[in-house]
């Protein structure tokens, strides 16, 4: 262990402006301004718009989130790179160089995935902390990704199992669209699906019977539904109980589709990779019905399954960054040097499995 430090951590890769000020597991500061309302009109996130609003917000969300920790000069900063919008992680990236320039103090880059992949161990103590055991595995479920990554440590990672097509969190913004409930989605697609009957309507599982491939698949799910909404809510005259009702069953039909297909995946992943311990991290985690889902494993497989310790971890959020980047720090041992910030850029298309300290080797 090296010694604790304050880190000031950015994430602009998304719809979130987002600032943390973090010292190891400790979340000193945590401001997220998000810009859903913003994007909510298009159904989606519109990158210029997205560029523009970090912009206009970066400055006043680092400065909430120093006066928050009481922080003036952190130790060090970290950013996200990648993956993400490429105009929109440029907006972070180049706040945290003006001010590493400006203290002269080491910028460390950082992978989103990453940083969702750990994100469970943020706000624990050190006892529980202690508990997780390498090789674990990991599962990210976002709006950008699902995959479940083999960790033979912190920082070496394999993709084990990825998607075909749509990610889970996606996916399920587009039923919830298809169903008018607006966006983003997926939260209020479990509010809805909490009073339905999943099984009133059915919808086929994604890739029954090809478990072992790996491999999520939310098209034909998404194709399906559809079909099945287009049907249900053509006859707009048969009343407002009906309807809703109706739209609940939806909602739990395809949600319950959507968590059976990857809990099914994810354990057949750990039966062919066994391990003790589970991380599971990204926007969809904060769901209830898949946390309970994912706990049966607990018994059934004898694993320990983590999760973030709030809703505010699981989605986009600069603390998880921070934590990462100290992380990263710890392993790549940088120091500030002026010429080598031209080496930190942004990466949209980063994968986990790439490894960021090689930029301080260059
Ligand atoms: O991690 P995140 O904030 O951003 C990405 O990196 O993509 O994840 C956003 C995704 C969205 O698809 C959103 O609908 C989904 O997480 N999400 C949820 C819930 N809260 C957010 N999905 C299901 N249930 C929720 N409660
Ligand atoms: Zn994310």
């Amino acid at each position: 262990m090296g010694r604790v430090m304050k880190v000031l951590a950015i994430d602009t890769s998304c719809d979130e402006t987002s600032a943390a000020v973090t010292e190891g597991g400790k979340i000193l500061s945590n401001v997220v301004w998000s810009q859903i309302r913003l994007h909510a009109k298009w159904g989606g996130v519109v990158p210029g718009l997205a560029q523009r609003a970090h912009e206009e917000r970066i400055d006043a969300v680092v400065d909430r989130a120093l006066k928050r920790a009481k922080v003036t000069k952190p130790d060090i900063l970290a950013v996200t790179v990648g993956p993400g919008l490429a105009i929109a992680l440029g907006v972070g990236i180049s706040k945290a160089k003006a001010l590493s320039k400006n203290w002269r103090i080491p910028l460390v880059p950082v992978n989103h995935v990453e940083a969702h992949l750990l994100s469970p161990l943020l706000s624990q103590t050190e006892q529980v902390v202690k508990r997780l055991h390498y090789p674990a595995m990991g599962l990210v479920v976002s709006g950008g990704h699902t995959e479940v990554v083999s960790i033979e440590k912190e920082g070496v990672y394999r993709i084990v199992g990825k998607t075909l097509d749509d990610a889970v969190g996606e996916a399920l913004d587009k039923a919830a669209r298809m169903l008018g409930l607006g966006y983003p989605g997926g939260a209020l697609l479990e509010k809805f699906a909490k009073f339905g009957d999943m099984k009133h309507y059915s919808l086929p599982l994604p890739m029954a019977g090809k478990e072992n491939s790996g491999v999520f698949s939310y098209s034909g799910l998404k194709t399906a539904m559809w079909r099945l909404v287009s049907q249900e809510l053509k006859e707009t005259n048969c009343g407002v109980d009906v309807e809703r009702k109706k739209i609940f069953d939806l909602a739990a039909t395809f949600q319950d589709k959507a968590f059976s297909h990857l809990v099914r995946i994810v354990r057949r992943l750990i039966i062919l990779y066994p391990v003790g311990d589970l991380l599971v991290g990204g926007g969809v985690a904060a769901n209830n019905e898949l946390r309970k889902r994912l706990r049966r494993l607990e018994t059934d497989l004898g694993l320990r399954v983590w999760f973030p310790n709030s809703k505010v971890l699981c989605g986009d959020n600069a603390a998880m960054i921070g934590f990462c980047g100290e992380k990263v720090f710890e392993r790549s041992r940088i120091e500030f040097q002026q010429d080598k910030l031209d080496l930190i850029d942004r990466q949209p298309r980063l994968s986990v499995e790439d490894s960021l300290e090689k930029t301080f080797r260059a």
